[in-house]
């Protein structure tokens, strides 16, 4: 039986952490990585599948550097939204929650993901979580009772000041609402005495941690934002709602007649799949504070200016990197049920299989501008980068005709001039697509691969191996032009695995590559040892 690498993650293993299988190649450093958790008041779409993609390609990307990885990810399910969305279905609110939130888990199946924690904010342990959390910001004085004065955005769970929103003429009705400004979200006006968090007393030292940490807040556009955000004044923060108003949440402790603000609530989760409130027997607690969080720019606001201020206020390390992307449009526009634009990840995972739409979306996933979503060009990405490049050069570099033995050879002590340029493309790619990789730029890092398996590609033609193989005194020659079109693969294989697990095992199987030596070092190396070929069913990519 095939021992399963930490990112071939069968179904049984996605729930299990199996460091033991690769600890030859730990480097005993621990990587924490986080998607939003999403609102259960509809199914999921492509853009969720889009942050959870991404987020799970980085973690493999982790484990691919032989680092112990924690991945969370989950829904949301308190808040006005949801017992909204329970009351239209005729459901109650928990029976609804179970129900979506299964959907967001058949998605991580569908998808490959192996996450190591799925929280749910109505699950017991992350309530107590919350709690504590809650507990820790009133003791160290950052919370007060006040009265709040404002407007609220049930789709948005946010508050915004009379600056954030604006009257514009609803589209169906004709009548002028008030809306937000940033989210084009309806809002209502609120009066309530509620909790207040003492944001105002963050801004200096939220502005320090960006300065001092560039790659705090990525990409760069995202980072500005936020710092003008700040540069314009934060004002207290509202995070209770009257028990009245609101009862689908976790009550204040103590103070019954006031339920969490559901975001303080939903953020808490990241401290949650740590185990919080740690103790002595909290076996991850080391995770902590996340490596990067995948979210986006939809919700930069939570997760980079009130996130990082409750953590502060609670005297908790800050996350490294909060990386929020753009999003998905279809037909430019954004996607909505109501226009109709919206795709179904199931559908689409199902009818272009899963690792080519993952490849997709993290290849042409808009990080800084939103990208256009189409379903044309995840065949294209398929039919150009995958069939002809990487499919087409390992079966002809495996083909029986030229390989007859069945052994990947290794190539001789000197270089031939012919073998130069690919010699140092082959050597680079490795080191040029994780420098890529880290600055979050994944188009430019799969760039690179996918242009040495071009070039790859072209060096085997020229070399016209079928040529040197009717002659038995060019066996060498052979054996070199081989050597390089395998080695490219191989080494694109390597570094492909966190974005398409199922495929790239197929493919290092195909080459013989054994389950220790899928590491990012060895796509830094060449191959030294002889190895025969395995064996695979069917042909890596077909036609689709
Ligand atoms: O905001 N393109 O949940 P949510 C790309 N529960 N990504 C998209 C997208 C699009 N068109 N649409 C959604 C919430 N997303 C809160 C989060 S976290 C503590 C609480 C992705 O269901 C993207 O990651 O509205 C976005 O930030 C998230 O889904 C919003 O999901
Ligand atoms: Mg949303």
């Amino acid at each position: 039986m095939r021992v399963l690498g930490l990112w071939n993650v069968s179904k049984q293993a996605q729930f299990a952490f199996k460091p033991t299988l690769i600890s030859k190649h730990l480097n005993h450093t621990k990587a924490f990585v986080t998607t939003p958790i999403y609102y259960v008041n509809a199914v999921p779409h492509i853009g969720h599948l889009y942050s959870t993609v991404l987020a799970d390609t980085i973690r493999r990307h982790y484990a691919l550097h032989g680092k112990q990885v924690l991945m969370s990810t989950g829904t949301d399910e308190h808040g006005l939204k949801i017992q909204q969305a329970a009351d239209k279905n005729n459901m109650k609110p928990i029976e609804f929650c179970d129900k979506v939130s299964e959907s967001f888990k058949s998605l991580c199946e569908a998808a490959d993901i192996g996450y190591t924690s799925f929280e749910r904010t109505t699950n017991k342990h992350h309530i107590l979580a919350v709690n504590e959390l809650w507990d820790q910001l009133l003791k160290k004085g950052y919370l007060y009772k006040g009265k709040h004065e404002g407007w609220y955005a049930v789709s948005d769970e946010a508050f915004y000041t009379k600056n954030q929103v604006h009257e514009v003429v609803d589209e169906k009705s004709g009548e002028k609402v008030m809306v937000a400004i940033e989210s084009g979200q309806r809002v209502e006006w609120t009066v309530e005495e509620n909790y207040k968090f003492k944001l105002s007393a963050f801004g200096d030292r939220l502005l320090e941690w960006i300065d001092a940490n560039p790659k705090s807040i990525v990409p760069n556009n995202r980072k500005n934002e936020v710092k003008s955000w700040i540069n314009a004044g934060l004002a207290d923060l509202s995070v209770s709602r009257l028990r009245s108003r609101l009862d689908w949440g976790i009550p204040v402790p103590n103070d019954p007649d006031h339920t969490i603000y559901v975001w303080l609530d939903a953020l808490t989760n990241y401290l949650t799949a740590t185990g919080y409130p740690w103790n002595k027997d909290s076996k991850n607690k080391d995770f902590f504070p996340p490596d990067v969080q995948v979210v986006g720019k939809d919700i930069v606001r939570f997760h980079a200016i009130y996130w990082p201020a409750f953590l502060m206020a609670a005297e908790l390390p800050l996350p490294k990197q909060i990386l929020a992307h753009a999003h998905w449009t279809m037909g430019k526009q954004k996607m909505s049920k109501s226009r109709g634009n919206v795709a179904d990840p199931f559908q689409v995972l199902k009818d272009c299989g899963v690792d080519p739409v993952r490849y997709y979306l993290v290849r042409d996933g808009g990080l800084a501008d939103d990208g256009d979503y189409s379903e044309d060009m995840i065949r294209t990405r398929y039919k150009k980068d995958l069939a002809s490049q990487l499919g087409n050069l390992l079966n002809r570099s495996t083909a029986k005709t030229l390989l007859s033995d069945g052994i990947v050879p290794i190539k001789s002590d000197t270089l031939d001039d012919r073998d130069e340029f690919m010699h140092k493309e082959i050597s680079e790619t490795a080191e040029n697509f994780d420098k890529a990789f880290e600055e979050r730029e994944f188009s430019r890092a799969y760039t690179y691969i996918f242009d040495m398996l071009s070039h790859a590609n072209k060096h085997f033609a020229d070399n016209e191996p079928w040529n040197l193989a009717k002659k038995p005194e060019e066996k060498q020659r052979l054996n070199d032009v081989l050597f390089y079109s395998l080695e490219a693969c191989r080494i694109a294989g390597i570094l492909l695995q966190p974005v398409m697990p199922t495929k790239m095992d197929s493919l290092l199987t195909r080459l013989g590559v054994s389950e220790n030596d899928r590491y990012f070092k060895n796509a830094k190396e060449f191959t030294k040892v002889e190895r025969p070929l395995g064996e695979i069913d069917g042909v890596l990519f077909p036609r689709l």
